[in-house]
């Protein structure tokens, strides 16, 4: 049974889901660290390829750029498709000094200033947040590696271009570590759900001094790292 963005069967998708943002990026975990992969479907070139990686049946699918893009496939994948689990595993800019380009950061929380966090309960704000067993098995898995892992809030924009840059400090002041554009609708899909997800992100781009000139085979290299981590919190 089909789901408008999913053009396959609920077997044919596994209950954990690796989540880069680029079905490109997507199509590479499967071609290089799974194996017996197919893929099953491919709606709008957003590719769910399905096989096992270290014995472990998984999915590797993309959620595209924003909320509403990542909402869409979260959502279709908790409640048509039994995923239990989806790690979004992606890149930021960063906000806080503590943080460097090339650093990873796992979000145990998301702020935003999209709609998902205060629609669904009038009068209420809800707190995104993701899930502790993946968060922790992925920052044991982080720090185990070679590069500085910071574990916080980061703040989920519903704009990469936004004219209020302006808040960017007051988000600082309270210790948001980055910016990005999905874990807030991912988390709140997750809760909807009663499911969980996870995000595990390259630092790739600063805020305060615009650095982040990384080659391709750096970003490559980088992505894999964080990866690494990603997939141990998928299989806590
Ligand atoms: N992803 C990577 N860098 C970003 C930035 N500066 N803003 C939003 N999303 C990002």
């Amino acid at each position: 049974m089909a789901t408008p963005h999913i053009a396959c069967e609920p077997g044919d998708i596994a209950p954990l889901v690796i989540m880069p943002g680029d079905p490109k990026r997507a199509e590479r975990i499967a071609k290089t660290r799974m194996e017996n992969v197919r893929l099953v479907s491919d709606v709008r070139g957003i590719g769910a390829w399905t096989g096992t990686l270290d014995g472990v049946e998984m999915t590797a699918m993309a959620s595209g750029m924003g909320i509403p893009s990542i909402s869409i496939y979260a959502t279709e994948l908790f409640s048509q498709f039994g995923v239990r689990r989806i790690v979004r595993v992606g890149t930021c800019g960063g906000i806080s000094d503590d943080v460097k380009v090339r650093d990873v950061i796992v979000a145990a929380s998301a702020h935003t200033n999209s709609a998902v966090s205060t629609i669904d309960l009038p009068g209420v704000t809800l707190s995104l947040a993701a899930s502790f067993d993946m968060l922790r098995a992925a920052v044991d898995a982080a720090r185990a590696g070679d590069r500085a892992v910071h574990v916080g809030s980061v703040y989920s924009s519903d704009f990469f271009y936004s004219s209020r840059s302006d808040i960017i400090p007051a988000l600082d002041q309270l210790g948001t570590l980055g910016v990005e554009m999905e874990a807030a609708g991912l988390y709140a899909c997750a809760m909807k759900h009663r499911a969980e997800a996870l995000t595990v992100l390259t630092v790739s781009d600063h805020l305060k001094d615009g650095s982040g000139d990384l080659s391709p085979e750096e970003r490559e290299t980088l992505f894999q790292g964080a990866l690494d981590a990603a997939i141990a919190g998928l299989n806590a």
